[in-house]
């Protein structure tokens, strides 16, 4: 049966130095691949360069949702759209002009997604419901695997999965989800889930996603703010 949930591991903190057998080890269980680009200015941190993203990305039996945490997401979004990544999301608060990124983006044939950092409200950016595939509520600052879990932030994804009514759009949190957070997120709504530490933490990471997505299919959202 299908699920009713997504799980995106993330390999930001996964073995960088073998990283197609890291994703070789979700890929039968997950829905897709979350690749986090960080350029060391939009957060204080940097990941793969654009070859290393090239090789994960031609080389990852897993469709491959980009998470760009970069300065210029104008110009590098549609390049990873372009590049093959199913999904691309940029954050709010990089993105020039958005309406043409996401254009821009949808026309290299992704799907095209804006995040917010804690800090932005999502009634800022309520003009762009008709437009996105995806909203990312991000759980954490944005920049390094292995934070804790914002509650705080519960609000911010039920107004989000409000505001989305029925449109298809999908709702995705992003840091410190494990298996004792993700029920909480999933009942704020939420429906696609990173998951970075939690995952190649644990000593089977197929088994941690297949656990993972068995609690938020078990947790019934509670919509209507
Ligand atoms: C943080 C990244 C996350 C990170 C999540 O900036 O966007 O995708 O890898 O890692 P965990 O699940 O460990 O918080
Ligand atoms: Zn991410």
């Amino acid at each position: 049966m299908k699920s009713s949930v997504r799980i995106h591991p993330s390999i930001l903190n996964a073995d960088h130095s073998n990283i197609l057998s890291e994703i070789e080890r979700v890929s039968k269980v997950s829905d897709f691949l979350h690749l986090d680009i960080l350029d060391g200015k939009f957060a204080p941190n940097t990941s793969f360069t654009w070859e290393q993203a090239l090789h994960i990305i031609s080389g990852s039996p897993l469709p491959v949702d980009a998470h760009l945490m970069v300065i210029d997401s104008d110009v590098q979004g549609p390049q990873y759209a372009e590049a093959g990544c199913k999904s691309v999301t940029v954050h709010v608060e990089s993105t020039k002009d958005i309406k043409r990124t996401i254009r821009n983006i949808k026309s290299n044939g992704a799907r095209a997604s804006l995040a917010l950092k804690p800090a932005s409200q999502i009634e800022t950016y309520i003009d762009h419901l008709d437009d996105v595939d995806m909203f990312l509520i991000m759980t954490v600052e944005p920049g390094f695997g292995g934070q804790s879990f914002m509650s705080e932030m519960m609000d911010k994804v039920s107004k989000t999965r409000h505001l989305i009514g029925d449109r298809p759009i999908w709702l995705q949190v992003d840091g410190g989800i494990s298996k004792a957070t993700i029920e909480i997120a999933r009942a704020a709504g939420a429906d696609t889930f990173v998951a970075g530490s939690a995952v190649y933490k644990s000593d089977d990471p197929a088994e941690m996603i297949n656990a993972l997505r068995a609690l938020a299919e078990r947790t019934k959202p509670v919509i209507g703010v």
